[in-house]
């Protein structure tokens, strides 16, 4: 049932290329360079109405939460907060009915979830639920459902599933930009265009998966390690973090990269290893300057970037490589050598990658 792989988790981290071209499916009509999002009920008029949007979801999909943040403010110019839904449950949040709440979850069971799922109903905000199963809890509470087709995520640590939420994320902020008429249609067309390009670069990554295995048992032997990035390659930082943490547990923080010299360049010492997303073209050179503080201290940096970027080359001790995409759509490449990361870690450390302990695939109780 593993197709020849050594663990569920390696075998759903290939299967990506596949999730994302099952998620896009259907709801990307290429040829009229428009997205399809039937499964979203919401009129155009009452897209128009909304005021501002509530992202609520627990662990990698708050993560996943964090860049659908991005993309809806971007494409859609709506405000959006991202809550963790232990937290949005009990503080008391202001929805009102020009609110949308987004719920994220691979399971649709987590408890968390489904309770701040039903506080904002309770409170009168519409409903929009992101799950990877048809008939859960979550999928039945929300007014409006779009299922992300990862197929079965077996492992503890999601992977796939967090992919394929970040592609409901931008049909989404796509749709609601063509409902709004705020993105010309040459700015959709070529976003489309860049999403369809996606699981074919997942598969270039996927085959230099030996690069990230040798770097992965170079930093099993540590305790301590830093992610850091700016903007989207921040939530992404965020998510490989805690993918690591997980499964390998090795220490690691995820820092913005700017926040450094308020506190944490202080735990920066020889050797320690630094892991930076460069990503974000409009934030280069500010990463950049980021990567020289931390090397200034002797931190050994790993950079993950687009493929053609000399000033990152120069800048640190070694560069993982990805394809070129828009800016927008990068977490959907710079997470999968993340992911790749914490499986050969947890591997070289010897753990059951599969089942780390004291985790639960799905949270059903607080
Ligand atoms: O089923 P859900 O998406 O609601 O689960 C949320 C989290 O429990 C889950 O993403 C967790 O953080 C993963 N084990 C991380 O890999």
């Amino acid at each position: 049932e593993k197709a020849g792989f050594d663990h569920f988790m390696l075998k759903e981290i290939y299967e990506q290329p596949k999730a994302y071209r099952d998620t896009m499916g259907s709801r990307i009509d290429a040829a009229g360079g428009q997205v399809v999002l039937n499964e979203v009920k919401l009129t155009p008029q009452q897209i128009w109405d909304i005021h501002n949007i509530h992202i609520v979801a627990c662990g990698t999909a708050y993560h996943a939460g964090l860049v659908g943040k991005a993309v809806i403010e971007q494409l859609a110019r709506i405000p959006v907060e991202v809550d963790v839904a232990s937290e949005y449950r009990y503080r008391d949040p202001i929805i009102t009915a020009n609110t949308l709440v987004i719920v994220v979850s691979q399971s649709g069971e987590t408890a968390d979830t489904l309770a701040a799922l039903r506080e904002a109903r309770r409170s009168g905000a519409r409903v929009i639920a992101i799950t990877n199963v048809v008939g859960s809890s979550v999928s039945r509470e929300a007014d409006d459902v779009i299922v992300t087709w990862a197929g079965p995520e077996i492992a503890v640590a999601s992977t796939k599933a967090y992919t394929s939420q970040l592609i409901a994320f931008y049909l989404l902020g796509l749709h609601f930009a063509q409902t709004l008429g705020l993105q010309d249609e040459t700015m959709i067309r070529s976003t489309i265009a860049a999403l369809l390009k996606l699981p074919e670069q997942v598969e270039q990554i996927l085959a230099q998966a030996e690069q990230i295995k040798e770097y992965a048992e170079h930093i099993a032997s540590h305790n301590d390690l830093f992610f850091i990035g700016r903007g989207s390659d921040y939530a992404v930082a965020q998510e490989g973090s805690l993918k690591l943490k997980e499964i390998s547990y090795i220490h690691s923080e995820a820092y913005a990269a700017g926040e450094l010299k308020h506190g944490t360049l202080a735990l920066i010492e020889e050797g320690i290893p630094v892991i930076a997303l460069a990503t974000q073209e409009h934030l280069l050179e500010k990463t950049v300057s980021n990567i020289k503080e931390v090397k200034a201290r002797g931190a050994q940096v790993f950079a993950i970037a687009f493929e053609g970027n000399p000033d990152i080359g120069k800048a640190v001790d070694l560069v993982f490589e990805i394809p070129r995409t828009l800016s927008l759509l990068a977490p959907a490449l710079s997470v999968i050598p993340l992911q790749l990361l914490a499986y050969y870690a947890s591997l070289a450390r010897g753990n059951d990658v599969d089942k780390p302990r004291n985790l639960a695939k799905s949270v059903t109780v607080e």
